[in-house]
């Protein structure tokens, strides 16, 4: 069993990120911008924002936080987007989710200029991942990609399970999985003996929210587990998806949590961010 050090390996593509970023400033004088919005004081949004804005720092980038409370408008959110998507300082624009219920997060997603979406959530995005273009593509599924690239793990032909079906995770990581040629099931809360389907992979990669949904026993002897939940246990520590204690003896890699996957989804948003102002700076 190896585990799959995503923090190692986060580090090694920021400080790549970071000496491109010099390269970039010195040969055309631009500085990668991120605009980040935050509504309202949910505790993990804001830590999760508060994670994003201190890398920027360390690569090099500028940016900037849009806090808005939680009683926000619609029309409030939407002008501040139309201000980043005409600001040429901006090269990515990141909407922290989720966002309180009167707002209707469709259409601010829409509003981002495909261009700016380092996160991959605008539907011309979207599309492009499912028809193999480039495009901007989610930087969470983005992470794993990677972790199995400097791994050397192949996915060309084998099962690849994955548990979640979200927009964030689940949908753009079974896109990926299918562009490099995997077999992808894709499984969620409706699905039936969840079990039955996990023991068929040879991939195993789960984004739910629930502790210890996957157990020993719904693990093939010799999978890939990439744990892409993030939950706090009532003991206060980060744990995944994975009952990691029990099921990582059977694994042939594994994603821990902390230290997994999650550097890797701020890693991404640095390189998405890098690669939207290389481009801003062709255009300009
Ligand atoms: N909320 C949870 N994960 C994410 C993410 O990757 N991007 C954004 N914008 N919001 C999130």
């Amino acid at each position: 069993m190896q585990i799959i050090d995503g923090k190692a390996l986060g580090q090694k593509i920021e400080k790549n990120v970071a000496s491109q970023t010099a390269e970039l400033k010195t040969q055309t004088g631009r500085t990668p911008g991120l605009a980040v919005v935050l509504v309202g004081s949910d505790p993990a949004s804001q830590a999760y924002v508060g994670m994003k804005k201190k890398a920027c720092d360390r690569a090099g980038f500028y940016s900037i936080t849009h806090e808005m409370p939680e009683d926000i408008s619609q029309e409030a959110i939407e002008n501040t987007i139309t201000m980043m998507n005409d600001n040429p300082n901006i090269d990515g624009i990141l909407i922290q989710l989720p966002l309180p219920k009167q707002i209707d997060t469709t259409k601010l997603l829409e509003l981002v200029a495909p261009n700016k979406d380092v996160d991959g959530f605008h539907p011309f995005n979207v599309g492009r991942l499912a028809t193999g273009l480039d495009g901007f593509v989610p930087c969470t599924p983005l992470g794993v990609m990677e972790m199995f690239k400097e791994y050397d793990i192949d996915v060309k032909g084998k099962n690849a399970v994955v548990v979640g079906a979200s927009n964030i995770v689940g949908k753009p990581m079974a896109a990926l999985l299918l562009n490099a040629e995997a077999t992808v099931e894709v499984c969620h809360i409706y699905t039936d003996d969840l079990k039955k389907h996990t023991l068929n992979a040879d991939i195993l990669l789960v984004g739910v929210g629930v502790i210890n949904l996957i157990k020993e026993d719904m693990v093939k002897e010799g999978a890939i587990v990439i744990d892409i939940g993030i939950n706090r246990a009532d003991s206060g520590k980060l744990v995944g998806d994975v009952d990691y204690d029990n099921v990582a003896p059977k694994t042939s890699y594994i994603t821990p949590v902390p230290g997994g996957v999650g550097p890797m989804t701020i890693a991404m948003l640095l390189q998405n961010t890098l690669t939207a102002a290389q481009i801003h700076a062709k255009e300009a």
